[in-house]
């Protein structure tokens, strides 16, 4: 199939189109703004055409659209530190940013997958979320990307077109920006940098392999029901502090000389987990528990150098001087 994915120069983007070019044979399209967050070297191995554009410009969608046969949308600004520091940018992708693909998607009359976040339903003490859970979003981040789910569910029930949303739980993997808790704490543990954790370091998050996110994703547009929600959450939960720790035994480093507790996020969520029944019942499993899936995760951005290195001498190290308030070594 001729497949429309925006967003595929970043990171879970870049494996969906990755799996669906060389597992499935798709003929993927690539939309994507390049912001900070894309790179076009996260897809050097895969074919796809590239197109550079934003969400929110129509003529550069209505370019992308032309033949596809179903759009999966992952574009977004997707850094919770950055939502609260300045939110813009969120307001700005996730919602006119959705509504011109919609629009365009509309017209073309294509199947529409939006990429969500469990970061929607807000936090949970006990239990977890399913697709009927009410939306309870806490940040710019989550609460931005909730309003484009609600739009994208709009679009179903108004214009009866044919929209899926995807909402995962906290993902890692090779390519993640290294703003991200995995990346960040293995590249600053492996240069022997300070591991700021939040608070207590006690939140606790549902970890997925991006590789089962993204063919998470595959399912629900193969097999979907229009107008529905799937949550797709990770085999396995973890403390952020706990995943810190076994980051330092990875990297072969000594615990009490590496973390530095920092001042809580603002309105931190403690705690996500999905239930993932409806995409279950669609022939999914998650296929990576933690354990293996983060000592592979570690094992390459030890090994690929060449990929984080210009990010860790770029914006990135301004980026983390201003939120930190000290410079990486
Ligand atoms: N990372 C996670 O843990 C996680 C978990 C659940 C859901 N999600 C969702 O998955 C999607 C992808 O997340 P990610 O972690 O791969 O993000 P990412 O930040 O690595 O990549 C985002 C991509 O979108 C592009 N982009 C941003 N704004 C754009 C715009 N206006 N027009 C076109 N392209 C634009 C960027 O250039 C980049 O390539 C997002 O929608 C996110 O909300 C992420």
């Amino acid at each position: 199939m001729k497949l429309l994915v925006c967003g595929g120069a970043g990171f879970i983007g870049s494996h969906f189109t990755r799996i669906r070019a060389r597992d499935f044979g798709d003929d993927v399209v690539v939309l994507d703004k390049l912001t900070y967050a894309g790179r076009r070297e996260n897809l050097q191995d895969v074919p796809h055409t590239f197109v550079h554009g934003a969400i929110e410009d129509p003529e550069a969608v209505e370019q992308a659209l032309d033949g596809v046969q179903a759009v999966v949308n992952f574009a977004a600004e997707t850094h919770v530190d950055r939502s609260i520091a300045e939110p813009d940018a969120f307001v700005k992708t996730h919602s006119l940013g959705t509504h011109t693909l919609l629009e365009g998607a509309r017209a073309a009359g294509v199947r529409y997958v939006q990429v969500s976040t469990d970061e929607v339903y807000g936090s949970i003490e006990q239990g977890t979320f399913t697709e009927e859970s009410p939306l309870a979003p806490s940040s710019p981040y989550s609460a931005t990307k909730a309003g484009a789910d609600l739009l994208v569910w709009s679009y179903f029930h108004t214009y009866g077109m044919e929209t899926l949303i995807c909402r995962g739980s906290n993902n890692y993997g090779p390519y993640q920006y290294p703003e991200k808790l995995i990346p960040l704490m293995v590249l600053n543990a492996l240069h022997g940098d300070k591991l700021p954790v939040y608070g207590d370091g006690q939140q606790v998050r549902n970890w997925i392999h991006a590789t089962d996110f993204a063919r998470g994703i595959g399912h629900v547009l193969d097999h979907g029901e229009p107008g529905a929600v799937y949550n797709v959450g990770g085999p396995d939960e973890c403390p952020n502090l706990d995943v810190v720790n076994r980051i330092i035994a990875l990297t072969g480093r000594e615990r009490d000389e590496l973390i530095e507790y920092v001042a809580d996020r603002p309105g931190h969520d403690r705690r996500y987990s999905l239930s993932s029944e409806r995409v279950r019942a669609l022939g999914w499993e998650p296929q990576v528990r933690f354990e293996e899936g983060l000592a592979e995760t570690v094992a390459w951005y030890r090994d690929n150098a060449w990929w984080w290195e210009p990010i860790r001498s770029g914006e990135y190290r301004d980026y983390y001087a201003r939120h930190y308030g000290k410079a990486l070594g």
